[in-house]
């Protein structure tokens, strides 16, 4: 029997391209695993009303770890009119299947690793390392959405909040109300699982990015935690940064800096910025990662105009493979390949067209395979 067994979702787009460049080079790791694929994505939306059909789910409960590749997204209107007629009017509503895994499985800690590896004419500076730990469950995507504003939940708010007394006047169906909760629980999980990093890889610091100045309750009980957690690890400081600040001096320092805490957008804000001083959505990687299950994907989307072209770079997915094979602890399987990887890079002979080259995503990954 194969050693572990691989949720295989390639959803859509480019997601299949870099899937199967990810299958190459885990066959050239001779990775001991079964690979089961799954249905996820917009061609369920559409002919069955569900991007992540329960038998996918029950898929993902039967296997250790998930490899994803991307989903193609919509808002709720244009969702809809894509629905297959047939399907109209019988109540369903699009939601991304993406988030809805983070939050089944309780994924809580979003990994997203942006390093400049050395020859990559995209580097921003060369001397870029940053991790960055992103909530992953709630915050402002937390899916607790009104509009129309029912009125009970106006009268409540006004009842309890001054601020909410401006909008009396205004219409329910004018407003709209996303709610950003934030526990404090899973707040000092994110900020201990950036410090456990830190102390892990001997980064000196983990900058927590939020706004407690404005957003006084939640970004202010986000930082409070971060600063109980931090008293548990003595030799990593605690840097206290504002995100519109932080954006400003990722593109000014980035070398500065290393593990980044934030709370979920934020974090989504930060690691795309992140992301693109390191080569851009071509190398970015990711893990969704819970107590006892992960999902590794590359933090692109689907790419429609490039889909099935086999152009697109498949190193944001084969950096995401190295992630896998490092929270299953086959250390030396991930090391391998990042060594290939930094090669690759390095040498330049076989790069797709971000890079400035014509390879296709195929040739990239079997480029990697030959020199691990
Ligand atoms: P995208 O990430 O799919 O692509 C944006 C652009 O980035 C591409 O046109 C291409 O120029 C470049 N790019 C992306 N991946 C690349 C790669 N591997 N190599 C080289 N260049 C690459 O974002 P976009 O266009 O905003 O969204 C397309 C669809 O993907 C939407 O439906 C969106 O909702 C969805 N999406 C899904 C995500 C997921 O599956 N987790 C994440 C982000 C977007
Ligand atoms: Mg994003």
């Amino acid at each position: 029997m194969p050693k572990y067994k691989i949720a295989w979702l390639p959803g859509d787009g480019i997601g299949n391209d870099v899937m199967e460049a990810a299958r190459i080079v885990l066959d050239a790791l001779k990775f001991d695993a079964e690979y089961l694929p799954g249905d996820i994505g917009w061609e369920f939306w559409k002919h069955e009303g569900n991007p992540l059909p329960d038998r996918t789910v029950q898929l993902l409960k039967s296997t250790d770890v998930c490899l994803f590749g991307a989903i193609t997204s919509k808002p709720k209107e244009e969702a809809a009119k894509e629905l297959d007629p047939a399907l109209a009017d019988k109540g369903f509503v699009y939601s991304s299947p993406i988030v809805k895994l983070r939050q089944m499985f309780n994924l809580h800690t979003n990994l997203r690793p942006c390093k400049a590896y050395p020859g990559n004419p995209l580097n921003y500076r060369d001397d870029i390392d940053l991790v960055v730990f992103r909530e992953n469950t709630e915050d402002l995507y937390s899916g607790i959405e009104f509009h129309p504003l029912p009125a009970e939940v106006r009268d409540v708010l006004a009842k309890h909040s001054k601020g909410m007394q401006r909008f009396a006047q205004t219409p329910l169906d004018e407003i709209a109300i996303s709610v950003r909760l934030n526990t404090k629980k899973a707040s000092a999980n994110i900020v201990r699982q950036g410090f456990e990093y830190a102390k892990k890889y001997g980064y000196k610091s983990v900058t927590i990015v939020e706004k407690p100045n404005v957003l006084r309750e939640t970004s202010g009980l986000i930082v409070r935690e971060a600063r109980k957690v931090a008293k548990e690890y003595p030799g990593i400081e605690l840097w206290e940064t504002n995100i519109d600040a932080m954006c400003m001096w990722l593109i000014k320092n980035p070398q500065d800096y290393g593990v980044l805490v934030a709370s979920n957008m934020f974090g989504d804000i930060i690691s795309d910025l992140c992301a693109q001083l390191v080569g851009g959505l071509g190398f970015a990687s990711s893990g969704n990662i819970g107590d006892k299950y992960a999902v590794f994907e590359p933090t692109h989307g689907s790419a429609p105009k490039y889909a099935g072209q086999y152009k697109v770079n498949p190193m944001a997915m084969l950096l995401t493979v190295k992630l896998m094979l490092d929270w299953l602890k086959e250390n030396k399987m991930a090391e391998r390949l990042e060594k290939a990887i930094a090669i690759v890079i390095k040498e330049g002979k076989v790069r797709t067209y971000d890079m400035g080259g014509s390879s296709s995503t195929l040739e990239v990954a079997e480029e990697v395979a030959r020199k691990l």
